[in-house]
């Protein structure tokens, strides 16, 4: 994809570092405590991240990981996920998000999404069996799913919800943060999220028990408490090495107090640039479950038809400013593109999660066709972001640009 060095790169957080960034990561390197426990000088950046998240996600526990992977993963073992587990997760998703079920040695089960391009809580319903054991609602593309007939229907079937807000961080749903809904909430702090670190993620829960659980796991395998580690039988567990480092930590806690500011900026260009777009013929919305809580990270539209989403597609290329891509095309977010997936790679040379005998006679269809109410969205989205530093008169160039791509497909 061909882009312009003029035009703002997409890396929401990363393009609002400053000094006070700087500043962080000096006083940790200057303290010699880039441990979040213990140091020369006594660390604090992870822990303030922590509290700072709770009040702005909005929960009672939160728990910074190394990565948002790491975060999803920690998240099954804390639920249980394992052998004989289905679960299910949508169509549109990212690699990561079925790999930590293939990890748990459980069997991934897709549902299709909708015209707001996240799972389709109707779809969800036909989908569960009596081995589901847990729902992944994956908000995509910055905008939050439809929680709450996600929820209804896992409460009604006692089934756990994890949130996957990776792509989403900021988003909300009828004011309250995504993330909060389900039993355990996840985030990524990668460079293309809405804040960033460079790596790291973050898991959030008002479940005690769960976070004592996911304080072992993501650590040694016992809790860090009271400045050491505590043997409680209750929590013992096989620690997996994902603790963030402070250095990660002092980036990740001023990054947090700019999510507002920079989700603000986008939700503005954002809406400045749909008024541009209005009556374009050809250009239909992504529908948005709550327009109010888009973190507006991306603009998505359907074109009436595949051929004319993919010569839209190649339109924006050639602007050469920036650029575009068909959700049939868009890498790993997409089911049938995820390799590993489709082949069913096995972890092991024992061939697990596939051939162990818990997940027997569980249906795994992975191959394009497996959801094809989505496929069919798929092949009209057109994807773009939207930078988070656009000024008025880039935003009257990308208006110009898209329009001009519409009309000419
Ligand atoms: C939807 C989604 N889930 C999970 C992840 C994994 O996060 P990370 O890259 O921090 O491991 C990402 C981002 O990469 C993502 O987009």
């Amino acid at each position: 994809m061909r882009k312009s060095a003029a035009w703002p790169r997409e890396f929401p957080g990363a393009n609002w570092y400053d000094r006070q960034e700087e500043r962080a990561v000096l006083n940790v390197l200057r303290g010699k405590a880039p441990f979040r426990y213990y140091g020369v000088a006594q660390p604090r950046y992870v822990a303030a991240f922590e509290e700072e998240a709770k009040k702005v996600y909005g929960v009672r526990h939160a728990l910074a990981v190394n990565s948002g992977t790491g975060a999803l993963m920690t998240a099954m073992t804390a639920l249980g996920i394992g052998p004989g587990s289905e679960v299910i997760v949508p169509a549109f998703l990212w690699v990561s998000t079925v790999g930590a079920v293939v990890h748990a040695n459980a069997i991934p089960v897709l549902c299709e999404v909708d015209d707001s391009l996240s799972m389709n809580p109707d779809d969800l319903e036909c989908k569960i069996t009596p081995r589901t054991r847990l729902i992944v609602a994956v908000h995509m593309a910055g905008a939050p799913c439809d929680m709450k007939r996600i929820v209804a229907v896992a409460r009604k079937r006692r089934i756990p919800v994890l949130e996957d807000c990776a792509q989403c961080n900021g988003g909300t749903v009828e004011g309250k943060s995504v993330g909060s809904f389900g039993q355990i909430g996840m985030f990524s702090l990668q460079i293309n999220k809405n804040i960033t670190a460079g790596e790291g993620g973050l898991l959030v829960t008002d479940d005690e028990g769960l976070y004592l659980k996911m304080l072992a796991a993501h650590d040694v395998g016992a809790l860090w408490r009271g400045g050491g580690l505590v043997p409680d039988p209750r929590y013992v567990a096989w620690g997996t090495g994902r603790r963030m480092a402070e250095l990660i930590g002092a980036v990740a806690s001023v990054q947090l107090g700019k999510l507002a500011r920079v989700v603000g900026h986008m939700r503005a260009s954002k809406k400045r640039l749909k008024a541009m777009l209005e009556d374009t013929p050809g250009l239909a919305w992504r529908r948005l479950n709550d327009p109010a809580g888009d973190t507006a990270c991306c603009l998505v539209f359907y074109a009436p038809d595949r051929g004319r989403a993919a010569r839209t597609v190649a339109a924006i290329r050639d602007s050469n400013l920036f650029g575009a891509s068909r959700l049939a095309e868009y890498g790993m977010h997409i089911y049938y593109n995820i390799p590993q997936l489709v082949h069913k790679a096995p972890l092991s040379p024992a061939g697990n999660p596939w051939s162990l005998p818990q997940n027997a006679g569980i249906v795994r269809e992975y191959g394009k066709g497996a959801c094809p109410t989505s496929d069919a969205l798929f092949e009209r989205a057109v994807i773009l972001s939207i930078p988070s530093t656009l000024t008025r008169p880039q935003e009257q160039v990308m208006a110009g640009i898209l329009r001009g791509a519409v009309l000419q497909a």
